[in-house]
């Protein structure tokens, strides 16, 4: 062969590699950032882009060849169809990698190069742990946020707006007056226990889990119906902001913090390598304890100067690089599976794995969700899977890699493994559970554990271990034996590793767990899906454990008021109404027990809260406002302090109705309850606070007067 034939081959095969890499990648970036559901781990994602990256430097017409197709950049997609489309008023970019300290130090060689910076010259980098959520755009006009994008192709992105109200951390106003645009630029993401939750969630009602928090996040805020997004736990970060020049990166965050947003308190400037090196190694540290995914640390050149001549390559800027972190996913053989029994009789598949050593932590277990993951994920003993693992979430099998020699199906059992009861599947569930309830040794452990638990009782020096130890040894039995521990102190003493000392810290930590809000003591209870937040709900509504407990008793008739009253509580609704009545019913002479030892302080309402003009009021919304959306309708009446009901009641003091009101409006009139029509309720508002667009002083000065106690409502 000749040479210049060689060369035409060797061009014919990297166009080859070429054309199925960016195919391949394609796929992968429609299912990361247009399903949330990726196909592929982030490490192996990471390397074929590389493979690219490398293919086109040493090939420099690829690249343009893909610019000439239309192509969309990797890494970015188009907006989803159904989400209106929202043009950026600045491309929201993307960031190089670095995947080692050689890459980092090559980065930072490549910065002193381009700005002709020698080694003795300051070259401050701002670093910031990089955040693993989606990125998100907030647009303010005049100093009003008028929509929220998702970054979409990084030119248009989804329209998120209404979404962003349930997200953590948004602020709707910023001080700007004049004709200026803002856009400030950060990520959305999930806190690892609210992902928990949800994927708990999803194991119950058997949807497929999300694989990681970062899909959890984008899953949840990238939905049509603003409703879902409600109900899931986002919060926000800001990272930048564009259209309001500031000297340097610090700068610029500590603007976004006056503003009112969460920046993150770990960023930080760094002058030398030393100080890079540092901080990687102390985040990569650090993103343990976090709660949330971070993938890497992001460094940016600080001075703002600098970054206007290092300029933008491609869909990167040249100032910026994102050091990632090591993988957090790892390769092993499914050994075994065995079956755990939760709190609520839930059993749940656990995959025994051949240990294996994932970013510094030997793991052998892994979550498979539910019968319906094996069946998806087609798994079998014997079979090689990806595992992923972060922070302190349970790890999880997220798909198969390879078919095992000889491997076996799994069946699932129909008997608790525990207690030998019968397992069942309720209708519409995907989950099986253990008939046992509380004398199925597995379940009343699992109980005690959520008992003795931060958020609930806050018991501390009572571990799993000793909870066992307290079981075996006939100690305890039920929840309610933890709270009269102090008569077993002897016996307590004699336990082997159990001093005096430990003892009386623990009696000591038992006696002032006693003491106990009415909204701790709901969630510490362990309803089916009764979390903090809805534990809140019900102790804002019904003020004393007396009464709640009666009205739960009540409410077993559904044809009572108390039943269409705990269904009307704006965040209940009725599947969450059928587990607590259900679980009152079953569990009665317990929580009858818990009560006589504790003691349950009523809820108390904060002195602030007392001067809201809607403050303790029950509001509900009906028919259409002209105005406002149902949800900015929601929002104004709890930010005035009320509380807003799905159905008319007794209970309910205003009845807010828009165009073509049915019944609702009728029984609020049957029952004689204040109805607001929409211009009064307008009227209320504008004597309090504020619509997008009408925020001037007058305004302010108003809900001023009316938030200090001054004001009574225009009713
Ligand atoms: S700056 C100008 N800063 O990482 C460059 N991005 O891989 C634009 N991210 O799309 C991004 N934490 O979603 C920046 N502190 C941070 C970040 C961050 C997370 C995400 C962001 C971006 C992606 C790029």
């Amino acid at each position: 062969m000749t040479e210049t034939t060689e060369d035409k081959k060797r061009q014919g095969d990297a166009q080859q590699e070429w054309e199925t890499l960016v195919a391949t990648l394609r796929r992968y970036d429609d299912a990361y950032y247009g399903k949330d559901a990726p196909l592929v781990s982030d490490e192996e994602y990471d390397a074929q882009r590389l493979r690219l990256e490398q293919l086109e430097a040493s090939n420099p017409t690829l690249r343009k060849k893909g610019k000439s197709k239309g192509g969309e950049a990797i890494g970015f997609v188009e907006p989803v169809r159904g989400f209106t489309k929202r043009p950026h008023h600045h491309p929201m970019l993307s960031l190089e990698n670095a995947f080692s300290a050689d890459d980092m130090r090559a980065f930072m060689a490549r910065l002193r190069r381009y700005l002709q910076l020698t080694d003795d010259m300051p070259l401050v980098m701002h670093c910031e742990p990089k955040l693993d959520g989606l990125s998100l755009n907030l647009h303010y006009q005049d100093g009003v946020l008028q929509w929220a994008a998702t970054r979409g192709n990084g030119e248009v992105g989804e329209d998120v707006t209404d979404n962003v109200r349930h997200v953590q951390g948004i602020v709707s106003t910023i001080p700007m007056k004049g004709d200026s645009v803002i856009e400030v630029r950060g990520e959305v993401y999930m806190n690892h226990k609210d992902f928990v939750a949800l994927n708990r969630l999803c194991e119950q009602k058997g949807d497929t889990p999300f694989a990681n928090a970062r899909n959890a996040a984008a899953g949840s805020l990238r939905q049509l119906d603003a409703s879902i997004t409600s109900e899931r736990s986002l919060s926000f970060m800001a990272y930048g902001c564009v259209g309001y020049p500031m000297p340097t990166q610090s700068a610029c965050l500590g603007l976004l913090r006056d503003w009112g947003f969460p920046t993150d308190h770990l960023a930080r400037q760094c002058e030398s390598w030393d100080d890079i090196a540092t901080s990687y190694e102390a985040l990569l540290e650090e993103r343990e304890t976090l709660g949330w995914d971070i993938d890497g640390v992001v460094y940016k050149v600080d001075h703002a100067d600098y970054q206007r001549r290092l300029g933008v390559v491609g869909r990167a800027p040249r100032w910026a690089v994102a050091w990632k972190f090591p993988a957090q996913s790892g390769r092993t053989r499914i050994e075994g599976i065995s079956i755990q029994v939760g709190r609520h009789g839930t059993l749940t598949p656990v995959a025994e794995l051949e240990p294996v050593r994932i970013s510094g932590v030997l793991v052998k277990r892994a979550t498979l969700h539910n019968a319906n993951e094996i069946k998806r994920l087609d798994l079998c003993i014997g079979d090689d899977v990806i595992v992923q693992r972060a922070g302190d979430v349970i790890p999880q099998v997220i798909r198969k890699a390879k078919d095992g020699r000889g491997r076996q199906t799994f069946s699932f059992p129909t008997a608790c493994p525990v207690c030998g009861s019968e397992v069942v599947r309720h209708d519409g569930e995907v989950a099986y559970y253990c008939t046992g309830g509380l004398s199925c040794d597995a379940q009343r452990m699992a109980w005690m554990k959520h008992i003795v638990s931060r958020e609930a009782f806050d018991i501390t020096g009572l571990g799993e271990q000793h909870i066992k130890t307290l079981m075996a040894e006939h100690i305890v039995h039920m929840p309610v034996d933890l709270f009269t521990l102090d008569a077993h102190r002897a016996r307590l003493q004699a336990l082997e590793g159990w001093g005096q000392r430990s003892v009386d810290n623990l009696l000591h930590a038992i006696a002032k767990s006693k003491d106990v809000s009415l909204p701790r003591f709901i969630y510490a209870l362990g309803i089916p899906q009764i979390g903090r937040v809805t534990a809140e709900l019900l102790a804002k509504h019904y003020k004393n454990a007396p009464h709640w407990v009666r009205s739960m008793e009540q409410a077993q008739d559904t044809s009572h008021e108390s039943w269409h009253d705990v269904c009307a509580i704006d965040g209940v609704g009725e599947s969450m109404a059928r587990s607590i009545v259900d679980f009152v019913r079953t569990y009665g002479a317990m929580i009858e027990q818990l009560r006589h030892v504790l003691r349950i302080k009523d809820y108390e309402i904060k002195g602030a809260d007392m001067s809201l003009p809607l403050y303790g009021k029950r509001v509900v919304l009906t028919g259409a406002l002209q105005g406002m959306t149902r949800e900015e309708a929601k929002y104004r009446v709890q930010e005035m302090g009320g509380i807003v009901a799905s159905s008319v009641s007794h209970a309910t003091d205003y009845v807010v109705m828009g165009e073509n009101a049915g019944s609702k409006a009728k029984k609020a009139h049957a029952l004689g309850i204040k109805i607001l029509r929409e211009q009064e309720w307008m009227q209320l508002l504008k004597g309090h606070i504020v619509g997008t667009g009408a925020r001037d002083t007058e305004l302010h000065e108003t809900a001023d007067g009316l938030a200090k106690g001054q004001g009574t409502l225009p009713l």
